[in-house]
């Protein structure tokens, strides 16, 4: 039993994954003694709507530092923020001297976009490896957690934001109020808060529960997202469902009354309905559905080993964290995992320490098999690894459904 983060309802765990480490957490040898855990639950809240994770882990332990994930390493993410600044300049950013505001801004893949325009802007990024690339850009970027004090020290500082932008970051916030209340301070009278976030309408008709993770604390609907924004005085205006990260939402806000709502936000309210996502058999489905997959995916990994194939995963996603400890995937049933970031290189992998090993060796000496754990990406590395699958090399997948791909 634990109490809802966005009312306080009491609320019960519908699936359990049992312990998990840190899903960005790579490690070195040395490291694996005092490797952090924690047991990985998630639970709807049948009054408010939002499903969220039952044990939280410290946010220190998560974001510092040494994080793990650089946004930067996909071509098609950039083009896909690229497209999400240009939308906001086109449509919100047309008064005088527009200011805008990121938090969860990164290596600044997005905030780049504004700064290159010569746009007022500041990224609110806490772990400093990835705020100092920004800045190395030109980004004007702060290192810190963003709550409602901070909001009140950017407005003394530089005034308010005609747009409050972030991506893949609120899911992060279990205080979510004190975000909520710092963007209801921060805009302007005609200001937006813009997010977009993996969505729990994909995550529960896909079955991807990678998605579900130590720092993924929220799963966003438009009706969890309304309830939030009306207790702020703020309004859901617009959705735009996005492609990326398996299937993403991007939500739009603004001060109540100050925009008409959109079509798209009623529409998508009724589609959740009929999706079941107001009701508990619905997550009850969901772990079946999960336990399912992950028996497929066992089951296939061991006939694949009994055959003699070599297996090798693409891409150390914080997804697979989630994938390799939750099915036992441990490094006799894939070989090593190859990712193109140096930070991951060299290191093993969360909790079943499987190597992270740079992209030329998966060139060098293709396996058999190619478990796709950066799924997301399926297009952009389907296109990119023709010379694999005419090798007579295969891709794995499991979202939606364990079994070969491309
Ligand atoms: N927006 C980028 C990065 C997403 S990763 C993208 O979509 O690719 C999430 C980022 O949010 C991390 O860089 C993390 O350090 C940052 N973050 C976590 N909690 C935060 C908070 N309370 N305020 C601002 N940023 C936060
Ligand atoms: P991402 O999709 O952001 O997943 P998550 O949010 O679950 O961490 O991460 C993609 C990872 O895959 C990242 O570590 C980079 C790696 N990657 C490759 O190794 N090759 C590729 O071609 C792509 C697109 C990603
Ligand atoms: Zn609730």
């Amino acid at each position: 039993m634990s109490v809802c983060l966005v009312c306080e309802t009491r609320i019960e765990p519908f699936l359990s994954f049992g312990k998990m480490p840190i899903a960005n957490g790579f490690l070195l040898p040395e490291q694996f003694r005092d490797e952090y855990f924690f047991e990985l639950k998630v639970a709807f809240c049948p009054n408010c709507r939002m499903v969220q994770l039952a044990e939280l882990v410290d946010r220190e332990r998560m974001f510092h530092e040494n994080y793990a994930f650089y946004s930067s390493t996909s071509v098609r993410m950039s083009e896909h923020f690229r497209r999400f600044a240009d939308w906001v300049r086109t449509n919100y950013l047309t008064e005088s001297d527009p200011f805008v505001v990121e938090i969860g801004s990164n290596d600044g893949i997005m905030m780049q976009n504004f700064a290159r325009a010569d746009i007022r802007h500041l990224g609110i990024e806490p772990s400093s490896n990835v705020a100092q690339v920004a800045r190395d850009k030109g980004i004007r970027t702060v290192s810190r957690f963003f709550d409602e004090d901070l909001a009140k020290s950017i407005v003394a500082e530089d005034g308010r934001a005609d747009a409050f932008l972030g991506a893949n970051v609120m899911c992060h916030i279990p205080y979510i109020h004190s975000v909520f209340a710092g963007v209801k301070t921060l805009l302007k009278p005609r200001g937006i808060l813009a997010f977009e976030d993996p969505y729990l309408g994909d995550i529960v008709e896909k079955t991807s529960y990678d998605q579900i993770y130590d720092e993924h604390a929220l799963y966003f609907s438009a009706a969890s997202v309304s309830y939030l924004a009306d207790r702020h005085g703020l309004e859901l205006i617009d959705v735009l469902p996005q492609p990326v990260h398996g299937g993403s939402m991007r939500y739009v806000l603004s001060h109540s009354g100050a925009y008409p709502i959109s079509d798209a936000v009623r529409a998508l309210r009724a589609k959740e309905e009929q999706l079941g996502l107001a009701k508990s058999e619905t997550y009850d489905r969901l772990r079946t559905s999960v336990e399912r997959s992950r028996d497929d995916l066992r089951a296939l990994l061991l006939t694949l080993k009994g055959d003699g194939k070599r297996v090798v995963g693409y891409g150390a996603t914080s997804k697979s964290t989630t994938v390799t400890n939750y099915c036992g995937i441990t490094p006799d049933l894939v070989e090593f995992i190859s990712d193109t970031t140096p930070i991951k290189q060299g290191k093993f992998s969360p909790g079943v320490h499987i190597p992270v090993r740079p992209y030329p060796e998966f060139v060098s000496r293709y396996p058999d098999f190619a478990l796709l754990f950066a799924w997301n990406h399926a297009d952009e590395i389907l296109a990119k690894e023709q010379a694999f699958q005419q090798a007579g090399g295969k891709f794995i997948g499991y979202v939606p459904k364990v079994g070969l791909c491309g």
